[in-house]
């Protein structure tokens, strides 16, 4: 059999250029398209590089009836119906650990941003307004309380960040993890009653829907700032909106969306809602290394070997 290999999503010319020299490479903007293939070339895909958030299903996954690796770009996998894989027997691989600098990076970048109004004290300077009247004050960062909602990976880099800034950590997951110290609630919303700054680093899916609810939120108050580098579906949009809107939280910094990047127009009415296009992996040589690992779960699997970051 040929190593063919299905890429599906938005590809720089430095990750196309290589699956090409490796594999017999077909290439889709996104899912909706595979039907289009004839049904003799979608026979031949052994192996799929998967980007994107739109959901890859069963039913694609049917309309590959070789396919036995989807190698996501990305470390949440929460798009493809991993379950539906598994009855299958496809490999599902993603890529861990080399966006976790960046991703925390970005998360404190925004909560000092949001807290110390950057945004707005740069449209202060801007428009002139600086010689009519100083910015209004705003809040402190340093030796703050800050929660971290998901000690994964990236959850322990923004807490070793924030440690770095006299932070006093507190974290919730599902079990009690070894820190330096820091102070592990039962709940999210002990967690957030606990804390002026909120950090979701959650993993997608099911079991995180909507956790970051209207008590999640009430609890964190009108004192507290949430900040989101996880996904959207981690967060009660509609109940996040209205407290921003009446005062019942002081601000909220998102990078990420239910609907991207359709994102909710409501959030756009807000001044006290900082808001990034997804971004928290999107450096040069994060996504680079991203494609290389990516590439390197396709050919472990076209070549028989174990799969570097399998996730099944
Ligand atoms: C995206 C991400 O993968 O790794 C993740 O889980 O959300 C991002 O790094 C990236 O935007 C490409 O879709």
């Amino acid at each position: 059999m040929t190593d063919t290999l299905l890429a599906i999503g938005t590809y720089n010319d430095w990750d196309i250029e290589p699956m090409r020299a490796d594999h017999d490479l077909e290439a889709l903007a996104g899912t909706d398209d595979l039907l289009a293939l004839p049904e003799a070339r979608r026979a031949q895909i052994r192996a799929v590089a998967f980007k994107g958030h739109a959901p890859f299903g069963a039913a694609h996954m049917d309309a590959l009836p070789n396919l036995g690796l989807i190698a996501n770009y990305g470390v949440g996998y929460d798009a493809i119906d991993v379950a539906a894989a598994q009855a299958r027997g496809i490999a599902v691989t993603n890529t861990p650990d080399v966006l976790n600098d960046d991703v925390a990076d970005l998360a404190v970048a925004m909560l000092i941003a949001q807290s110390r109004q950057m945004v707005q004290g740069d449209a202060h300077v801007r428009s002139g307004a600086w010689s009519e009247r100083p910015l209004p004050l705003n809040r402190k960062v340093s030796g703050g309380r800050a929660g971290i909602l998901g000690l994964g990976r990236i959850g322990r880099d923004i807490a070793d960040r924030l440690a770095a800034f006299k932070m006093d950590i507190h974290y919730w997951s599902r079990s009690e993890k070894e820190t330096p110290g820091w102070t592990h609630h039962p709940d999210p919303v002990a967690l957030a009653e606990a804390v002026d700054y909120l950090i979701v680093a959650l993993v997608g899916g099911a079991e995180t829907e909507g956790m970051v609810d209207a008590r999640v939120i009430d609890a964190l108050g009108p004192d507290g700032l949430l900040v989101n580098i996880s996904r959207g579906s981690t967060v009660d949009e509609g109940a996040l909106i209205e407290a921003l809107a009446t005062g019942r939280l002081r601000g909220a910094a998102l990078d990420v969306f239910r609907s991207e990047p359709d994102l909710d127009r409501r959030f756009l009415a807000l001044d006290n809602v900082l808001l990034q296009p997804h971004q928290g992996s999107g450096t040069v040589e994060t996504r680079r290394a991203m494609g290389q690992l990516q590439r390197d779960n396709v050919a472990a699997f076209f070549a028989g070997r174990d799969l570097p970051t399998s996730v099944t």
